[in-house]
């Protein structure tokens, strides 16, 4: 994929892997990059005029409908933008569980509902969706959080197949540990951001359907194809 003449929408662009994201496009050579954050103040300075903020938050409908009405079609959409709780499946609140799934599901799902007729429109384009290996099978103390990226995962699944005859690719990214504030309370070797949003872009000009960025997402990737059980039993184990 050439990037001269495109365009990407980065949503959670503000910090984390989105930021990491936008500068590894724009060293890509992509035409334009929407950067969309909740709070469009916090964007960091990408000191590069192809940047162009968009206030976004992913669990507001009429954001939404506004970035899609300003934007209109975007080359890829890179639904980023997550959040992630601690919480146990036998002791969480409803209102824990709820606020992963407005997020990680419904704000995703919202984001692919409002951009894809637009790309469709445009003759084609990419989606490519943060998931998680957590999303693969749950783990211990974050199992809100894995439930809602298995509902993102499945998500992923529908869209591609739903999309595949509109010329739009649907993009899985399974991430593991990473180096950001999300994961600063897990006490778990962390892949560097740098290099995992650096890997993350290679696979979308590359044009793969499920990207594994880091060494760790790699490793699981294998168990879980080989023997999914394994892994349930692998992330089961890490409860101690
Ligand atoms: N870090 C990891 O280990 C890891 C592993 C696998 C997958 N992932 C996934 O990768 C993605 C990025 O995570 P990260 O590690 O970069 O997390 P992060 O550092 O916590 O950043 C999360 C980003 O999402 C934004 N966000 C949260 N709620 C939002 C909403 N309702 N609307 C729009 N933006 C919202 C945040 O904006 P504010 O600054 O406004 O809060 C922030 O920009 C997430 O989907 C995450 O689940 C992360």
């Amino acid at each position: 994929m050439n990037l001269k003449e495109k365009s990407v929408l980065i949503t959670g662009a503000n910090r984390g892997l989105g930021a990491e994201i936008v500068r590894s496009f724009l060293q890509h050579g992509i035409g334009k990059v929407y950067a969309g954050a909740r709070n469009p103040s916090s964007l960091p300075d990408f000191n590069d005029a192809r940047v162009i903020p968009v206030r976004l938050d992913i669990t507001k409908p009429d954001e939404v409908a506004a970035a899609a009405q300003n934007i209109g079609a975007v080359d890829i959409l890179l639904n980023n933008a997550g959040i992630m709780n601690f919480s146990g499946i036998l002791t969480a609140s409803t209102a824990e569980l709820s606020a992963d799934m407005d997020v990680n599901y419904y704000g995703t799902v919202r984001m692919i509902q409002a951009f894809a007729p637009l790309m469709e429109k445009h003759g084609g384009g990419v989606i490519a969706n943060l998931v998680s290996v957590v999303g693969l099978a749950s783990v211990p103390g974050i199992e809100g959080y894995s439930a809602s990226k298995a509902a993102l995962f499945s998500a992923t699944q529908a869209a591609r197949t739903a999309l595949k005859s509109k010329n739009i690719t649907v993009i899985g990214v399974f991430p593991g540990p990473i180096d950001t504030d999300m994961a600063k309370n897990l006490p778990l070797d962390k892949a560097s951001t740098v290099d995992t949003a650096e890997d993350i872009v290679k696979g979308i000009i590359a044009g793969q359907e499920d990207i594994y960025p880091d060494p760790t997402s790699k490793q699981i990737s294998g168990l879980w194809g080989s023997n999914p059980k394994g892994l349930e039993q692998f992330f089961a184990d890490m409860a101690g």
